[in-house]
């Protein structure tokens, strides 16, 4: 949600940002001054300008594509969805069984104070995070990638049983 949004926002400007550009360089051959030195700089100018946008802009279109929001996901199908809610001092999920190689979509709040969730590997390696808020949903995407017991852990010290904030998820291959 808010990365669409961000999304949304940010390429229209960048558009426009290379659209003023464009225009600007344009110009800038035509309403040279008489002299023949700036009018060949004005050139040389719009000439490196031209360059620059053949590339650049590839780059963009390259690097945009491998952002790891949206698009990434979306190859393994719909996303799995776990609502997941801090307690002090649990953690309650909506589901505990995941498929590998499934996206999976972790909505994250918390029902008291701030709480971490942290996803850990069967080898007890930190592999995803985001902040539990009270009032604020954090989507976290993950696509599990291998069989096994997950752990949940808080990463954020929420009071007394805190190190007790565990939680269980199981993922599994598709059948
Ligand atoms: Cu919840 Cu620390």
């Amino acid at each position: 949600m808010i990365h669409s949004l961000a999304w949304q926002v940010t390429v229209p400007l960048v558009l426009a940002f290379f659209a003023v550009f464009a225009w600007v360089a344009l110009g800038a051959g035509d309403k040279a001054d008489a002299t023949a030195i700036s009018q060949t700089s004005g050139r040389i100018r719009s000439w490196i300008f031209w360059v620059l946008v053949a590339v650049f802009l590839p780059i963009f279109g390259y690097t945009l594509r491998d952002l790891p929001y949206s698009v990434a996901a979306v190859a393994g199908g719909p996303p799995q969805v776990i609502k997941a809610i801090g307690h002090q001092w649990r953690w309650e999920l909506s589901g505990t069984e995941v498929q590998v190689g499934k996206p999976v979509d972790f909505h994250i709040t918390a029902s008291d104070v701030n709480h971490g969730f942290g996803l850990y590997d069967p080898d007890l390696k930190l592999i995803a995070q985001a902040q539990a808020m009270p009032g604020y949903t954090n989507v976290l995407r993950h696509v599990f990638t291998r069989p096994g017991k997950y752990r949940v852990l808080c990463l954020e010290y929420c009071g007394l049983v805190h190190h007790g904030m565990l939680a269980e998820i199981t993922a599994s291959e598709a059948k």
